[in-house]
């Protein structure tokens, strides 16, 4: 196994032209996923987690300017790589599990359409009959019953449940190095959630590479996760190993995001606990640290210099000045 992480993320930035003026969505995100890692990125609703997503896929959407920083995977420079390495890339070694599996079925297609395009997108040089068998298989194996009748079925015809499995399916047979789920069980009832998660985490003896799994539940992702990205306002202010990050965690803004779900977990008519203030406008431009504003121990220095992101124990990087 190769020493240096199956993707690196270093200075990330992405502005979007709105009515309103440029919004600064990605601060500056430096992420690393080791290889054969469960990463979960959390963080709050419209902290920029799907468009790191779309920004490591190559599909950020058109309003979207001049993306600074870099992403390497593996040897790839993926800023710098052509519409049609990227499209290759998705093909064969990335592949994407969304919130909503309806936005990327294609409702006028089978489910045995979408699973025989994957493998033949793949070029493995099997035939149909072979594809057939390896996308029953594959159906099987995700837990859709009957799969033989449901390789015949338009999406419209599955439960969401349903429908998320055969995105799973169709990622795990393209067999990538790394598989990105951006919250796929926030459109799913608990239940459903719970044998997803289950699915996931069973997944990893398929997936032979790293997954990048997206959530705003902490609880969910020390559950699945090896390591742990926290992102606030476009950037990513703390990572580590799972365990650690739950144990010793050093970004306020980390420690004020446990505390919130613990004060969930209580069952004792507490008020749900959240943190106090309001998040960045992705309008605002912030020279210093951009939860400053939020912070019981922001000192002057955090409003006006911005705190790079660095080691603070093996494998543990912050970026807070007080860290
Ligand atoms: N195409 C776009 N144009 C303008 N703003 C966008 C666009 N896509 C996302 N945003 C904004 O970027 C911020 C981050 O969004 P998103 O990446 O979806 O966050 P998350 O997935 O963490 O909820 C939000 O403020 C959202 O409104
Ligand atoms: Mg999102």
């Amino acid at each position: 196994m190769s020493e240096f992480p199956l993707l690196s993320i270093r200075g990330l930035g992405v502005d979007f032209t709105t009515s309103r003026g440029r919004a600064h969505v990605l601060r500056g995100v430096d992420l690393d996923i080791a290889r054969g890692r469960i990463v979960g990125l959390v963080g709050e609703s419209g902290s920029g987690k799907s468009t790191l997503a779309l920004a490591i896929l190559g599909l950020l959407p058109p309003n979207a300017g001049s993306v600074q920083g870099s992403i390497r995977f593996d040897d790839v420079d993926l800023l710098n790589s052509s519409a049609e390495s990227l499209r290759s890339l998705r093909g064969h070694r990335i592949a994407m599990i969304f919130q909503d599996p309806m936005t990327a079925l294609n409702p006028v297609f089978t489910v045995g359409t979408h699973l025989r395009d994957v493998l033949n997108a793949k070029g493995s040089g099997e035939d149909a009959m072979e594809h057939n068998k390896r996308a029953l298989e594959m159906l099987a194996k995700v837990g859709i019953p009957d799969p033989e009748q449901r390789l015949k079925a338009y999406p419209h015809e599955l439960s969401g449940g349903m429908r998320q499995r055969v995105m799973i399916a169709m990622a795990l047979l393209t067999t990538p190095d790394l598989l990105i789920a951006d919250e796929p069980t926030t459109a799913l009832d608990v239940t459903i959630e719970a044998q997803i998660v289950s699915l996931i985490r069973e997944m990893r003896t398929h997936v032979r590479g790293s997954i990048l799994f997206i959530s705003h539940s902490l609880g969910l992702v020390s559950e699945l996760c090896d390591d742990v990205a926290v992102m606030y306002a476009g950037a990513v202010v703390e990572q580590a190993p799972s365990v650690e990050l739950f144990a010793n965690p050093r970004h306020p803004y980390t420690r004020a995001l446990i505390d919130c779900e613990i004060g969930l977990d209580d069952d004792d008519g507490q008020k749900l606990r959240s943190i106090p203030g309001e998040v960045l406008d992705p309008l605002a431009v912030a020279p210093g640290c951009t939860f400053a504003a939020r912070c019981s121990l922001a000192e002057p220095r955090c409003h006006d210099q911005a705190p790079q992101f660095r080691s603070v124990a093996p494998k543990h990087g912050v970026a807070c000045f007080r860290a």
